[in-house]
């Protein structure tokens, strides 16, 4: 970071708890000043803010319901408006829930789709707009690479199954639209994918059978939410990387599994 200018802020959608509370700290503690996003963790979003301020020295948190198309075009004025500006998005929040080839819906796509994949877009397309509007004032350089947008993605786009049919679909649609718009938001903004594997346990499973699941790879144990909250910092920090993924699962993507790890 550069001393002479302010602290970058960096918006983390879903970052009340698990894993977007994660990579939240983690920026925070490499310096970024956090905008935390949430839709109903109201309690544990504050927790998180004053836990990013105390790091970082400024935090917030903002809520939006990311099903909401004119609440996700408000989301990021509301943080330019706190911080006077935005420089980077991580894509963290994420509808998951099951449904099968059988019991597909419209209704079911739609909603994965447009937390997981709209509202990730549409951030996307805003971060670009408010980085172009600084370049016409002369706030920033036009090429720096240092303005980026991170997707959280998931090892089983690399190795699919059928359960959670839409919210698999919501991802293979997100990093479908990471390439595509890694190349129309150049030069101003970078588009990255950070693929997770299993890393945080869930209602679905005990803790016995997510410790047995989560060795279920070639390195013999899959990600920690540390690992993946420093590659997503690796990520926004290295101005050289745009359109591509950064799987992070201790090769569980090289195998091949029947179900998801919550119905295994
Ligand atoms: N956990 C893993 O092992 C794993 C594995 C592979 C990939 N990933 C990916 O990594 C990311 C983070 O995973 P996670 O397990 O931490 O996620 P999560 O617990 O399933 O969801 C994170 C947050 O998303 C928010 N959210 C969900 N729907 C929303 C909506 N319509 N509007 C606004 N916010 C909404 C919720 O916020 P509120 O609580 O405030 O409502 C929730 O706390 C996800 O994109 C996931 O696909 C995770």
């Amino acid at each position: 970071m550069n001393p002479a200018s302010p602290a970058p802020v960096v918006l983390v959608t879903g970052a009340a708890r698990r894993l977007g509370r994660e990579i939240a700290l983690a920026l925070a503690a490499s310096g970024w000043r956090v905008a935390v996003h949430y839709r109903s963790s109201k309690e544990d979003a504050i927790k998180t803010v004053a836990d990013c301020a105390e790091l970082a020295g400024d935090s917030a948190s903002f809520c939006a319901d990311l099903d909401d198309e004119a609440a996700v075009r408000g989301l990021l004025p509301q943080v330019v408006q706190h911080f006077g500006q935005v420089d980077a998005v991580v894509n963290s929040a994420s509808t998951f829930e099951h449904d099968s080839a059988a019991s597909f819906s419209f209704a079911s796509l739609e909603k994965h789709m447009r937390s997981n994949t709209g509202a990730a877009i549409v951030l996307a397309q805003a971060l670009h707009a408010h980085v172009l509007a600084r370049q016409t004032l002369g706030a920033v350089p036009e090429q720096t690479g240092r303005f980026a947008v991170v997707n959280l993605l998931d090892q089983k786009l690399w190795n699919p199954n059928p359960d959670f049919f839409s919210y698999t679909l919501s991802k293979a649609a997100l990093e479908a639209a990471n390439t595509m718009l890694a190349i129309a938001l150049a030069p101003q903004v970078r588009v990255v994918g950070v693929a997770p594997g299993l890393t945080l346990t869930s209602h679905l499973l005990s803790d016995e059978k997510f410790q047995a699941l989560h060795k279920l790879s070639p390195l013999g144990r899959s990600s920690s939410p540390a690992d993946v909250a420093a590659t997503v910092r690796f990520a926004l920090e290295n101005a050289s990387i745009t359109g591509t993924t950064l799987l992070v699962d201790g090769g569980q993507h090289l195998m091949k599994f029947e179900r998801d790890f919550s119905l295994m």
